[in-house]
């Protein structure tokens, strides 16, 4: 397997990856196609995991802030991670997610943030995020899906207040 920058003879099939990963449904393929067109895509943060020429899984890392105390910072927010459903449960996902935590960092990026399930993303190393200061009032979520990933050593305490998704999450 290897995994690399998506280019845009990539895009039809990570659309129809995410349609099927998502239960046959477009929502998170439009959301990937939305934040494409929008400042806060970062092309180098939208990875493709390929087998033998197949794209078996993609994840989007894309820009937002956190507001508070006068202070607004540039985050990661994680959104969304999909894997051809007859390759889940492989590691592919866990891949992706390393993948893009590393060149987060080589970024520059101080924080990763994400909504998903409280029962994958803390053995990668993500915390519920509320615990640490940070808000999220766009959606009604448990604290235990609410996670933050500390890429920078240091980040979690300098960045706190609400995680503002950008409007591409919104349309
Ligand atoms: C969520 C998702 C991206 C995870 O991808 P994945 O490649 O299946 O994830 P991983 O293989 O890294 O880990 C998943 C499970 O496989 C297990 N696993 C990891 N490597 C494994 C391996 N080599 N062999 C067997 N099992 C393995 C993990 O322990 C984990 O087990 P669990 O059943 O206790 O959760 C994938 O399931 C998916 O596309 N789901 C539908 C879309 C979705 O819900 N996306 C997330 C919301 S944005």
């Amino acid at each position: 397997m290897i995994i690399r920058t998506e280019t845009n003879s990539d895009y039809d099939e990570v659309f129809k990856l995410n349609y099927l990963a998502f239960g046959n449904r477009e929502d998170e393929s439009k959301l990937i196609e939305r934040i494409r067109l929008s400042n806060e895509f970062i092309p180098e943060l939208s990875l493709v995991a390929e087998i033998n020429k197949e794209i078996v899984g993609h994840i989007l890392l894309s820009k937002a802030t956190v507001e508070g105390q006068g202070k607004k910072s540039i985050v990661i927010v994680l959104a969304p991670i999909a894997v051809k459903p007859n390759f889940q449960k492989q590691g592919i996902g866990s891949s992706l997610i390393e993948e893009g935590i590393r060149r987060c960092k080589a970024l520059g990026y101080g924080i990763l943030l994400l909504i998903g399930h409280p029962s994958y993303y803390p053995r990668l190393g993500f915390k519920p995020a509320r615990k640490y200061g940070l808000e999220l009032k766009q959606f009604e979520v448990p604290d235990e899906v609410f996670m933050v990933y500390e890429v920078e050593n240091g980040k979690l305490q300098e960045i706190n207040g609400e995680l503002k998704y950008p409007k591409a999450f919104f349309s």
